[in-house]
């Protein structure tokens, strides 16, 4: 399917994004580990997310969703009756974790530890994502993984499980992930050292369900022991960062603009691009709200942003983790006469598509200039924007989709996104805010 973005000069109002998927992924996972029902408010929407709910009915877990008393059909919260620790049921089919990298991965970590085989499959661009970087430290602490050469599908043979130092060469928080859900259910203890920090969610996550984790040299080295019990929580998942940036994004690239996002997840390891923003010049204003609204530790609140002239960006390596899923969004400035740089981010190659190559053929289909790093990509031109109306291909990816509409804005006429409807992975609803925030 294909959307057409008409030019705009501005993006204005308030509004709120979907629940996070990083986080909600996680509560669910836990909640189905936990004893008791947990009640998971502004659970995403996004298909990913579904995903994960998907997977945990194939392990026998009660999962429903509650459309709240207006009965609109809008689901507000999903009911999940945990299994205790050993409670998971061997799946009967395959668990298919769709587009979804986080499912596939730390739903390994959890099957890692059961009494069963369980075999997970995800869809096209799940099955070209590499997985060797679970299956060595999970293969390491006592279980075996089949793979297609190291990739999906996996076939997870469970096994008793013990502790391991895990040092990752590559920051991610799926695998650090991963590794601590297998560690819950290890004896013994389970640490993983990180050469920078990546998101906290499970930290945070584990805490919240009654779990406990070990936090060392600036969130760097986390530490879990093994046979933990986790009990059940109402949480209220916060509208998320990385949904939030393509407004945040809109709005700092265009004098006149105005958006105000509330109750946003705050959580630091996230909030790279506020800092990005305003170090080029942006007014980005950051409200946090008082109060642990919902528990958890996820701190949120409201981000307003003002647009203005946005300069040079030279994104550095070390900036990279805390900003991954938001490049995407940053190489949009592109489009509205911003110039680019970006180092350090070898891992684009690997996420839903190739978002090196998939940023830099999109942006040039509109007409941007943009050129393929190894490790990362340079487009647009300081104080002149280059956007002409074209077509742009989001190659089945959501951030894709969704930073080709951004860049779009700045062309001289309506351009076209192929594959707009991924946006359903993340942010079902966001050509329709899109519709309302430049009218
Ligand atoms: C995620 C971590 C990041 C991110 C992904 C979600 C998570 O991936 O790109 O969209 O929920 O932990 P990596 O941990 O593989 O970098």
């Amino acid at each position: 399917m294909s959307t057409v973005v008409a030019p705009a000069r501005h993006v204005r109002g308030r509004l709120r994004v979907p629940g996070d998927k990083s986080i909600s992924h996680r509560y669910a996972l836990l909640a189905a580990l936990a004893s008791g029902t947990s009640r998971l408010s502004n659970y995403s929407p996004g298909a990913d997310c579904h995903s994960t709910l998907a997977c945990l009915r194939g392990l026998g877990v009660s999962v429903t969703e509650d459309t709240g008393a207006r009965g609109d059909g809008d689901i507000r919260d999903i009911l999940i009756i945990g299994r205790g620790r050993d409670g998971l049921s061997s799946p009967s089919l395959p668990l298919d974790a769709g587009n979804s990298g986080s499912t596939m991965r730390m739903l390994s970590g959890v099957l890692a530890a059961q009494p069963f085989t369980a075999h997970v499959i995800g869809d096209a661009s799940l099955s070209r994502r590499p997985m060797r970087r679970i299956i060595e430290p999970l293969g390491r602490m006592g279980c075996r993984i089949d793979s297609a050469d190291g990739r999906p599908p996996l076939a997870i043979h469970g096994a008793a499980l013990h502790g391991i130092l895990h040092r990752a060469e590559v920051p991610s928080a799926q695998v650090k992930s991963a590794i601590m859900l297998a560690g819950i259910h290890a004896s013994g203890t389970t640490t993983v050292v990180e050469p920078v920090q990546t998101r906290d969610h499970t930290e945070h996550a584990l805490r919240a369900f009654g779990g406990s984790v070990q936090v060392e040299d600036g969130g760097t080295r986390v530490s879990v022991n093994g046979g933990q019990s986790l009990t059940a929580r109402d949480l209220t998942v916060p509208g998320d960062f990385s949904s939030a940036a393509f407004w945040m994004v809109a709005a700092a690239a265009q004098p006149g603009s105005h958006v105000e996002i509330e109750d946003v997840g705050l959580n630091p390891s996230r909030t790279g691009l506020v800092d990005i923003l305003r170090r080029f010049g942006a007014r980005v204003e950051v409200d946090l709200t008082s109060g642990d609204i919902g528990g958890a530790g996820e701190p949120r609140g409201t981000i307003t942003v003002e647009g203005d002239r946005i300069g040079r960006l030279d994104i550095a390596a070390e900036e990279v983790p805390g900003i991954i899923d938001e490049l995407p969004a940053i190489a949009a400035l592109a489009g509205h006469g911003a110039e680019v740089s970006v180092r350090g981010a070898a891992e684009l190659r690997v996420k839903e598509t190739d978002r090196i190559a998939a940023l830099v053929a999109g942006l040039r289909g509109l007409g941007i200039s943009a050129d393929e790093r190894p490790d990362g990509f340079v487009a647009g031109e300081t104080g002149r924007s280059t956007a002409g109306a074209g077509e742009a291909d989001a190659r089945g990816d959501h951030r894709m989709a969704m930073a080709f509409a951004i860049a779009a804005l700045a062309g001289p006429s309506p351009s076209r996104i192929i594959g707009a409807d991924s946006v359903v992975i993340s942010y079902p609803g966001f050509f329709e805010t899109l519709g309302r925030l430049v009218a």
